[in-house]
């Protein structure tokens, strides 16, 4: 019966994970899955999620199944951070937000709910993008094209490339977009070139797909949103996945959103009428407590203050590991091409290591990255950033 099936070769990042759990060695590193280690190494547990969850657990209570769209203190909450309290469109009730499974989650609902209502539309992500963007849109059944993005040659974006391919694609052709802190390359656009795209985007008929998996780890809540609030300002039709796997540290829990902007509150109604039922015919409906934590969370002022502050903290922990590895490597390497490491923001760097270093960074070292030279600098600490200065320094050398 299963004779002709494939065996599965691994994901790039998660299967990277699992081989880093299972070597023995002491003093291996892991920057390869975007997860924030603290100073000491350890995962954290933010103070807010803390006292949040005790309250909670506290008072346990029956567990029914949530509605299908998710919690409604939740799914409120979370459009609020998202969107703005103010936001006019949130107002006017033209945003359709349901819970998702983190935000892998909201891509795969986004794109099964796209695929059915916009069959002969194809999907464009950034050259390069997150592994699992172009995995998860093609088992949606979409073609997935690539725009220009990354410039390895400076570090930074191929901004007019980027916009003139955008500016050529078909009328609903969809769009994946970083909002902030882009994975894997940390290379983000600037306000007004946002506003070129999205001017674009608005001329052209496209449909932007946003993904925002790291809201608050670039230049703050608000500015990492930027984008999509502009979007919604401008009452133009788009996606936005969110994810609160890193920014409050719930990896496991699984608490992620799928917005559509639409354009009025009739076709809101509707649209969340069709992610609803693609929800139930996927899961049913989703789990209740990392969604209870965060809804309590970012709705008890104390708490959202709390976790803003932490989440504030780990950033700048992060700019000050950048500034560890990049001094520690200006050592052993000269030029321009290290402040790469101080310039891209959010957890990522893109190293420029080839695939070949990279492997022997993990063979020689147990310094593991991703084989596309991503590195999580939110995996560095006082203790590992030596041990990974000098791996790197070794594989340049020879
Ligand atoms: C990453 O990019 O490493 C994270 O988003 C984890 C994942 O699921 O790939």
């Amino acid at each position: 019966m299963f004779e002709h099936i494939d065996a599965y070769p691994g994901d790039p990042i998660l299967t990277l994970n699992e081989n880093f759990q299972k070597d023995p060695r002491q003093n291996k590193v892991n920057l390869s899955i975007g997860i924030y280690f603290d100073d000491d190494g350890r995962l954290p547990v933010m103070q807010a999620v803390r006292t949040a969850e005790a309250v909670i657990l506290g008072d346990p209570g029956p567990k029914p199944y949530l509605p299908m769209a998710g919690f409604a203190q939740y799914r409120d909450a979370v459009q609020a951070l998202v969107f703005g309290e103010s936001c006019p469109s949130r107002a006017a009730g033209r945003i359709a937000t349901v819970q998702t499974l983190g935000g892998s989650g909201a891509l795969r609902v986004g794109a099964d709910f796209i695929k059915r209502y916009f069959p002969a539309s194809q999907v464009w992500v950034s050259d390069p993008t997150w592994e699992n963007h172009r995995f998860i849109f093609e088992r949606a059944g979409f073609t997935v094209n690539t725009y220009p993005y990354y410039d390895e040659a400076t570090g930074g974006l191929k901004f007019e490339a980027m916009l003139a391919a955008i500016a050529a694609l078909p009328p609903k052709s969809i769009v994946l977009l970083h909002a902030c802190c882009h994975n894997p390359t940390g290379v983000d656009l600037e306000r007004a070139q946002w506003e070129q795209v999205i001017d674009v985007m608005q001329q052209r008929d496209l449909l932007p797909f946003v993904d925002m998996a790291y809201q608050g780890f670039g230049a703050g809540l608000d500015d990492d949103a930027f984008a999509v609030r502009e979007i919604a300002r401008r009452g133009l039709p788009a996606l936005i996945a969110n994810s609160f796997s890193k920014n409050f540290s719930l990896y496991g829990e699984r608490c992620g959103g799928l917005h559509v902007v639409c354009e009025d509150a009739a076709s809101a109604d509707r649209v969340l009428g069709q992610l609803t039922a693609s929800v139930r015919s996927n899961y049913s409906n989703p789990p209740t407590h990392g969604a209870k934590i965060v809804a309590r969370v970012l709705t008890t002022p104390d708490l959202k203050q709390s976790w803003e502050s932490e989440l504030a903290a780990m950033c700048q922990r992060i700019a000050r590991m950048r500034v560890a590895i990049h001094d520690g490597l200006r050592q052993h390497v000269s030029g321009e091409a290290l402040s790469r490491y101080i310039r891209q923001r959010g957890m990522f760097t893109y190293t420029g290591l080839s695939a070949d270093q990279v492997e022997r960074l993990r063979e020689e070292h147990g310094v593991y990255i991703l084989r596309s030279g991503r590195m999580c600098v939110a995996g560095l600490n006082e203790q590992n950033v030596g041990i990974v200065v000098d791996a790197i320094a070794k594989v340049l050398a020879h």
